[in-house]
This record gives C-alpha cells, sequence and structure tokens, in this order.
C-alpha cells in the first residue's frame, strides 16, 4: 500500500470505530409515561455504556420545546443501572414538565458524551374531563418473540398521531424464558417499542414475568405515576391517573402482593373509586387493569380461570362492582376473552347501556414465545365474544364521555374481530 491508500484506509478504519462506538452507546429504548401531576411526562431511555465506570458520572438532560429544532426547556436526567442479568448499561430517567394539555412537543435526550437522540414529538395528555373522544391502544403479553404481526399491525395504527396512548395489562419482554443472562431482551424489547412509546405514554401493570429477580429489570426500566400519599411499601405497583373522560386504576396481582380486604393495595382502590365517585362527570369511565384476569373461559391453564380467578372474585369484586367499575382489564391467558357486565358470576344485563356491572375483557393475545392458545369451556353464561384462531391480536380503544368503544384486532390482517360499545346517558 502506498502512504495515500494506507491514509485512507486508516482514515476510513478510524471512522468506521467512532461511527461504531458512538451508535453503540447513543441513547436507545426511548419510552414515555405519565407521571402523578398534570402537566408532566417522564422519559426513560438506555445509554449501553457501563454505569460503575462511566455512567454515574455523566448528566443526562433532555430538552423539549414547541417547535422543531427550538427547545424552550431542559431538565436534567437521574441515573441509575442494576447488575443482574448482565446488564451493566446507564439508565436515564427525566420528567419533563410545565406542559400544556393537549398540544404538541418536540423533544431530544441525551448527554454530552454519548450524544442526542433524533427529535421525538408526542402530544401531551388532555385535561381530565376534556370534551373529545380520545383513542388509545391496549394489548397484554407482549414479547420480543412471536410479536412481530403486532407490531406491523400497530405501526399502521400507530404512525401518524390517531393514538394517544398505550395500555399493557402487564407481561412485557418476556426475558425470563431466555437463559441468563437475559436482559439483552429486554433491551430488544425496549427498542422494539421505541418508535411507538417515544410519542405517546405508556401506562402498564406488571405481571408474572416481570416479577424476575424482585422484580429488579421492570423497576428499572419504567416508572409509573405514585399518587398514593398513605402509607405504601407497593406503591411502585399500583396507581391511578385520568385520561380525558377516562379514569385508570392499575393494581398488582402477582409478586404476593395481596389485594385482599385490609391489605394495602384493598385500602387503595376503596380509597381512590370512593373519591373518583365524587366526580364521575368528570371523568364518568373507571377502567380498571392487573394482570390476571377475573372472569375467563379458557381451559388451558385450566387453574387460572378456576380457583384461581374465582379467589380473586372473593377478594375485590364487589367493591369493584360497587365503585362502580366500568371495564375491568387483563392479561395473563394468551387469548382474548370479553365478558357481558357480570357480577357474582351472573349476567346482570346484555345490555351495555347503562351497564349496572363491569364487562370484564381478557386481552393477553399480543405474541410471545409462549405463544396463544384457543381451548375454551363451551356454553360459558358470562362470555360474549373470544378470539378462535392463534392470531396474535391488541385493542384499540375510543372513548368520549357518552361513549367506549372497544375494537379487537386481529393482527395478522389488522382486521376487527370483534366490536362493541358501552355507552351511558
Ligand atoms: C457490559 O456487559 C456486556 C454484556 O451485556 C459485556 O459484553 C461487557 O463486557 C460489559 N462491560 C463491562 C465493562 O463490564
Ligand atoms: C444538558 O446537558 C449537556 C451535556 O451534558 C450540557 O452541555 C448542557 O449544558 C445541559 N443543559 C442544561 C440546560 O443543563
Ligand atoms: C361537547 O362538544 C360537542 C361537539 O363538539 C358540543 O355539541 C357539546 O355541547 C359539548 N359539550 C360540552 C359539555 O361542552
Ligand atoms: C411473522 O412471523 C411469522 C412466522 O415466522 C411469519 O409467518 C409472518 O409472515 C411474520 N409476519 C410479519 C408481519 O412479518
Ligand atoms: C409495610 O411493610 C411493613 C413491614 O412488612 C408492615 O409492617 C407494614 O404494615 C406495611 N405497610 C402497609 C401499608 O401495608
Ligand atoms: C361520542 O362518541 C359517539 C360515538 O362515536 C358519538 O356519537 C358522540 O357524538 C360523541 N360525543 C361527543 C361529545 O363527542
Amino acid at each position: 500500500m502506498n502512504t495515500l491508500t494506507t491514509t485512507l484506509f486508516c482514515a476510513l478504519a478510524c471512522l468506521f470505530l467512532f461511527i461504531s462506538t458512538s451508535f453503540a452507546q447513543s441513547p436507545e429504548q426511548v419510552h414515555l409515561s405519565l407521571t402523578e401531576n398534570a402537566g408532566e411526562m417522564r422519559v426513560i431511555w438506555i445509554v449501553q455504556v457501563n454505569f460503575n465506570t462511566q455512567g454515574q458520572y455523566r448528566t443526562g438532560n433532555c430538552s423539549v420545546g414547541l417547535t422543531s429544532g427550538k427547545y424552550s426547556a431542559t431538565f436534567t436526567a437521574t441515573s441509575s443501572t442494576y447488575s443482574e442479568q448482565g446488564f451493566n448499561g446507564t439508565i436515564f430517567n427525566a420528567v419533563l414538565k410545565n406542559l400544556s394539555p393537549d398540544t404538541f412537543y418536540y423533544y431530544t435526550c441525551g448527554d454530552a458524551i454519548s450524544g442526542y437522540s433524533k427529535e421525538f414529538t408526542f402530544k401531551s395528555a388532555p385535561v381530565p374531563g376534556v370534551n373529545r373522544t380520545i383513542h388509545f391502544v391496549q394489548w397484554g403479553d407482549m414479547g420480543v418473540r412471536n410479536s412481530n404481526d403486532s407490531i406491523a399491525s400497530l405501526s399502521k395504527d400507530l404512525a401518524g398521531f390517531d393514538y394517544e396512548m398505550i395500555v399493557i395489562g402487564g407481561d412485557s419482554g418476556y426475558q425470563d424464558d431466555f437463559p441468563s443472562p437475559n436482559a439483552y431482551i429486554l433491551d430488544n424489547f425496549y427498542n422494539m417499542l421505541e418508535p411507538f412509546a417515544s410519542k405517546m405514554p405508556m401506562m402498564m401493570s406488571d405481571g408474572n414475568h416481570d416479577e424476575q429477580q424482585s422484580y429488579v429489570q421492570f423497576l428499572h426500566r419504567i416508572q409509573m405515576p405514585q399518587p398514593w400519599t398513605g402509607a405504601a411499601n407497593l406503591s411502585r405497583f399500583y396507581y391511578s391517573f385520568d385520561y380525558g373522560p377516562v379514569h385508570f386504576i392499575v393494581y398488582s396481582t402477582d409478586g404476593g402482593h395481596e389485594i385482599g380486604s385490609g391489605s394495602e393495595q384493598y385500602n387503595f382502590i376503596v380509597a381512590d373509586l370512593a373519591k373518583v365517585n365524587t366526580r364521575r362527570s368528570i371523568t364518568p369511565w373507571v377502567v380498571a387493569m392487573t394482570h390476571h384476569p377475573m372472569y375467563c373461559s379458557a381451559l388451558t391453564n385450566y387453574e387460572r380461570c378456576h380457583p384461581q380467578a374465582t379467589a380473586f372474585r372473593k377478594q375485590i369484586e364487589q367493591v369493584l362492582y360497587e365503585g362502580k367499575v366500568d371495564v375491568h382489564i387483563s392479561g395473563h391467558n394468551h387469548m382474548m376473552e370479553r365478558s357481558y357486565p357480570v357480577y357474582q358470576g351472573k349476567v346482570t344485563s346484555k345490555s351495555l347501556h347503562n351497564a349496572d356491572a363491569p364487562v370484564y375483557l381478557v386481552n393477553g393475545a399480543g405474541g410471545n414465545v409462549e405463544g396463544n392458545a384457543v381451548i375454551w369451556e363451551l356454553d360459558v353464561a358470562h362470555r360474549a365474544a373470544h378470539s378462535k384462531t392463534f392470531h396474535k391480536g391488541y385493542a384499540r380503544m375510543h372513548v368520549n364521555s357518552t361513549h367506549f368503544e372497544w375494537d379487537y384486532v386481529d393482527a395478522s390482517g389488522n382486521t376487527i374481530i370483534d366490536n362493541v360499545v358501552l355507552s351511558k346517558d
């Protein structure tokens, strides 16, 4: 090689090294969630740089503004790590504040050494009770394997800004179904969701697949609102928030987290329902969500729908019924199932207008390494609809002050295979 070629070769090699190093370390897995305060949005992102040797000396921040490329405010991020399952990256967590409702914002996050993410856009939450229809997608039990159809279908639905929130009923990633060290599975999972979760808040409950090593990965990578000011040991696992005409209550049925009378979560749910029932004119709809179903009729894992669902009902059904919860969402079973309004095992009405008991939705067909199931009990009185194929799927919900529409989507064709509208005066 002559000198010129050598120089050129070296320059190219150095450029390649530089690019690959900076790519390896640039902000990734960017995702948003609501906080316990109005006018805020939390951003979590990860940089694959060892926290203990470099990450902890870094200060990350996010800049946000109303116009692309023009940022009017910057918010500092905290950083953390964990050492289980081979993880050694740096997790940044920042809260954007003073946001106006229902407004588009542009933002970028990063730090001086790794550089900044590309610019993302999100729409802030509306004021509670806003007089318009809100649109969100909802799934459960989605991992990085077998979810390609769901992701392809969601990519169509979430391409623009028609949808404004993602609601997940537990089991995110399924890393614990892979050999240790498996932290990379969650890196893949949050990278897979970044195109969606960087543009709208992603609100979730925990599930049994999030429990690995005392939830260490779950608790570092996501942070949900913590509005409860009472004595709380489990405050990272239950919360409530308003989004337009809907009040959401999320609670945990995994990790040995109790929901029986006198438990911390039971007290929270009772108090939260009492509070929301003083202002149902603002949020007419109340949705409760946890991972485990309360009403279901799958024969796969038979115990889930009988001893287990029965036990959950004994603990909390009365509270949900008296608190006038409209819709209960769960996952866990890798299938879709929708009930009629039902209380104590009896259908109270087949009409969905001013229903006097909750409708129970099981939506755990997002797709994961364990596969989906389609074996059902026959002739179940409370069952109004259920999935009949192994196809993956998720729901789209459209809610205004008087109407709550559920569309269950077969992801293989982006087609609606179950549609109902609950309504109230
Ligand atoms: C960080 O973890 C990765 C595997 O995830 C490993 O390849 C790398 O050597 C680790 N770095 C340090 C500095 O421990
Ligand atoms: C944001 O972080 C960058 C990189 O560390 C730093 O240069 C900048 O001053 C920070 N901005 C603010 C407003 O703190
Ligand atoms: C809500 O909006 C509709 C149409 O935009 C309007 O007709 C109605 O009066 C509004 N209701 C309230 C309570 O503002
Ligand atoms: C998802 O993967 C399955 C199985 O490999 C394949 O049949 C299907 O075409 C894929 N779907 C998409 C949207 O890529
Ligand atoms: C929190 O945990 C402690 C120790 O287990 C227990 O004594 C206390 O009652 C718990 N608090 C609540 C609100 O459950
Ligand atoms: C609420 O949604 C229903 C059904 O789509 C529609 O008929 C009604 O006009 C909407 N109400 C408002 C206030 O937007």
